[in-house]
């Protein structure tokens, strides 16, 4: 029979803190990134923050500063590999260490039919959503492997499991992403846990451009019957973050109100089908 470990078994909240970690968030300037931004830091940890504009880098980095952490702004284009090598560079310059990396960063570009997609589209999307976490997995992992370990966290969708007709090249990068979680969480074990979580709808700047009329009749067949708030998201970041989860690794979680498991197919078999997407969002 297992022996009850009362007496050297952490508290459970003493898990999730991330106390004298350092954390890197791409896509942490709005959304569900500013959300993970804020919890790691209320958890403890310093954070810094990547994405295209150095304006809301800054922005974002003040918040974590006024939580009573330390925080660098820095901008990176995802998908630039040059870029990436930059911003690992100068993560090390200034904080010697990264324990934890969250992928976030990512768009989901609409798109009329899919002879519509362009080659530009499709680069776009693949490039923000794998191309981008792959190189920055790459260098960060084994530096985390070479130093005291970490744990790296993508936020892919529940589109990779879930893919209808108007997220194809989104729904093919996030798949993509599932199969980076689990062959980096091979290559980096056993210093280095690699998980994954796979949103559900989320109120964010993504969900300004749904066809709210179509989400809402939508949302009533989720089993939590709505979106989700980015907080909810967020809190699941800091489980795979912290030595919460340090029995886990290679996993892919949804995050999602059970909407997987009711979204429906698209096109012209589906009686009454109205993509979610009005068709109108900016990729660029
Ligand atoms: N919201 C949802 O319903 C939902 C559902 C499933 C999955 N997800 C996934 O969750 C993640 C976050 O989504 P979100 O809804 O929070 O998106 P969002 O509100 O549009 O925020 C996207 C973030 O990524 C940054 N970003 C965009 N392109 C970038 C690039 N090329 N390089 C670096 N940073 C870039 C943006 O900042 P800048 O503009 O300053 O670069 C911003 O901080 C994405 O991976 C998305 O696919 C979201």
């Amino acid at each position: 029979m297992q022996q009850e470990r009362t007496d050297t078994f952490p508290q459970p909240l003493g898990l999730f803190d991330l106390s004298g970690r350092v954390a890197l968030v791409t896509g942490g300037t709005r959304g569900l990134g500013r959300a993970i931004v804020r919890a790691l830091a209320q958890a403890g940890a310093d954070v810094i923050v990547a994405s295209r504009k150095q304006d809301a880098c800054e922005e974002a980095a003040a918040e974590v500063r006024r939580l009573g952490r330390r925080a660098l702004a820095h901008v990176c284009h995802v998908a630039h590999w040059d870029e990436i090598d930059r911003l690992v560079a100068d993560s090390y310059a200034e904080f010697g260490q990264v324990d934890v990396l969250v992928n976030n960063a990512g768009l989901a570009p609409t798109y009329p039919d899919p002879q519509g997609v362009t080659e530009e589209l499709w680069d776009k999307t693949l490039g923000v959503n794998l191309k981008g976490p792959f190189r920055l997995t790459s260098l960060v992992g084994a530096r985390m492997c070479e130093g005291s370990g970490g744990s790296i966290v993508n936020i892919s969708s529940i589109g990779g499991v879930r893919p209808t007709h108007d997220i194809l090249p989104y729904a093919a990068a996030k798949a993509g992403l599932n199969a980076l979680t689990i062959g980096f969480a091979d290559a980096f074990g056993p210093k280095v846990r690699v998980n994954a979580i796979m949103p559900g709808p989320f109120r964010t700047d993504i969900s300004r451009h749904w066809n709210h009329d179509a989400f809402n009749e939508r949302a009533k067949t989720f089993p939590l019957r709505r979106a989700g708030e980015p907080e909810e998201l967020a809190s699941a970041v800091l489980y795979f973050a912290s030595d919460a989860s340090s029995f886990t690794t290679g996993a892919v979680l949804a995050v999602d109100g059970g909407a997987q498991w009711s979204l429906a197919g698209g096109g012209d078999a589906v009686p009454g089908y109205t993509s979610i997407y009005d068709g109108k969002r900016d990729w660029t």
